[in-house]
């Protein structure tokens, strides 16, 4: 197991792009890495780089302390799964799972290759389907075989590459919980590439958003959700997506298109100058306010507004509100659109509230939010003018915490239960290396 250390990586393929534009990141021994964004802006480039499939243009790529920019992808000691498994049709699973063994001939006996197979078998539940072929296994079984392969080989780190992009939602949720149980228990270093957003926020250690390029931000996902730096990531961040509304500022008010809003303490000055900004606030930090209590009530803002359709989703509904834009703003959120891979140009606003709230297609609601919760930007750069890095810092250390306080949970667990094997077996098995 390994750190990985980018350096201003570089990639330009032949017509001069820049596919990967000047991306620096620290990834941990044993951390959880996730590089997520939309399609097209070189993740896969970036992966394929450290793996050894693409050559790097500039930068330096280190994995523990050795710079590797020129070794060949065999001696980088690095296990990739590729979104099409690449499992091989006419060998069984226990074949499968043994094939990068048997490559390095004579390296591991008959006896080291079934012990490591088996415990792969074991992390990945497959021991019942070792004689099977890949044909006759589910999807979800299928990936977790791509996976076994890479845990024999004893890889400095795991690489993915939207391990799940072909299995279907309930599965992908699946996966998705064992792929980070088999990362803790094995506490490899992993760098794993999605454009799901969901992915990256439930599996990652740190998430690393890329924009056509360039590093964003790198956070833990609740520092990413609580703290994104600008627009983009705000954008990217959430389900269903983070409202973006022109605001006036008028003295010491500023004007969303559904209320007048005296400026929270600090806010004045951060604006500096500027008479419009882009207001942002997250569907799920606004409320019915016919359901709330009179306290929670006073300590936001209320609106009225009209609610064109409603969802209902069971545990909570959306309701959209249409409103008008602002010509200025208009042009840098249909930018953002497109750079998220969006539906067009963002004139209403989805709220979801709780699920006893009344609010019903074409009714005029009543709603409330926290003004504390807005996020502000800069029309022109997209900047979070409200960005608190101190917290984000506070954040970040306490995932941190948590994220060592369960790979110690997980590895005690995993070496108490292979002492009572051991006992059992009356054994002392180890992994062949
Ligand atoms: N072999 C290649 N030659 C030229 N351009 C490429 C090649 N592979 C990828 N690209 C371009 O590099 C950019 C990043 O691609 P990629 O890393 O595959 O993105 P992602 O995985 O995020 O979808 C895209 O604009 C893509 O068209
Ligand atoms: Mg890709």
């Amino acid at each position: 197991m390994a750190s990985i250390t980018l350096t201003d990586i570089v990639k330009q393929y032949g017509d001069g792009y820049p596919a990967v534009n000047g991306v620096s990141l620290d990834i941990k021994d044993g951390e959880f890495v996730i590089l997520v964004g939309p399609s097209g802006c070189g993740k896969s480039t970036l992966l394929r780089m450290i793996v050894g499939l693409e050559d790097i243009t500039s930068g330096e790529l280190k994995i523990g302390d050795e710079v590797v920019n020129d070794r060949a992808p065999r001696d980088r000691h690095l296990a990739m799964v590729f979104q099409n498994y690449a499992l091989y049709p006419h060998l069984t699973v226990f074949e499968n799972i043994a094939f990068p063994l048997r490559l390095q001939k004579g390296r591991y006996t008959e006896e080291q290759i079934k012990d490591n197979v088996e415990f792969a078998a074991d992390t990945l539940e497959l021991r019942e389907h070792l004689d099977r072929k890949p044909a006759n296994l589910s999807g979800g079984q299928r990936q977790r075989v791509a996976m076994g392969r890479a845990i024999v080989r004893d890889a400095q780190a795991f690489l993915f590459d939207e391990p799940l992009s072909n299995l279907d939602a309930k599965l992908r949720g699946q996966m998705r919980t064992e792929i980070a149980r088999m990362q803790r228990r094995l506490g490899t270093t992993t760098v794993y590439v999605t454009h799901d957003q969901t992915e990256a926020m439930t599996l990652g250690d740190r998430v690393a958003v890329l924009r056509k390029g360039e590093l964003q931000q790198v956070a833990s996902p609740r520092a990413l959700y609580e703290q994104p730096v600008n627009l983009f990531v705000a954008g990217f961040i959430g389900s269903p997506p983070m409202n973006f509304m022109p605001g006036e500022v008028h003295g010491d008010t500023l004007r969303l298109p559904f209320a007048d809003l005296p400026m929270p303490d600090g806010l004045r000055e951060r604006l500096g100058g500027r008479e419009l900004v882009i207001v942002g606030l997250r569907p799920e930090h606004v409320e019915d306010a016919r359901v709330l209590d009179d306290h929670k009530r006073a300590a936001g803002t209320t609106f009225e507004a009209d609610v064109d359709v409603v969802e209902w989703l069971g545990s909570e509904l959306y309701a959209y509100i249409p409103f008008e834009t602002h010509a200025d703003v208009a042009a840098k959120l249909e930018e953002l659109d497109r750079d998220l891979d969006g539906e067009g140009m963002r004139t209403q606003v989805i709220v979801s509230l709780g699920s006893e709230s009344r609010v019903r297609d074409g009714s005029r609601a009543t709603l409330w939010f926290d003004p504390r919760r807005l996020l502000v930007f800069d029309p022109e750069s997209g900047e979070n003018l409200t960005y608190d890095e101190e917290a984000a810092r506070r954040i970040d250390s306490e995932t941190e915490e948590d994220r060592r306080a369960a790979l110690e949970r997980a590895q005690r667990d995993t070496a108490r239960a292979g002492e009572r094997e051991s006992v059992s077996a009356g054994d002392a098995r180890h992994r062949a290396g």
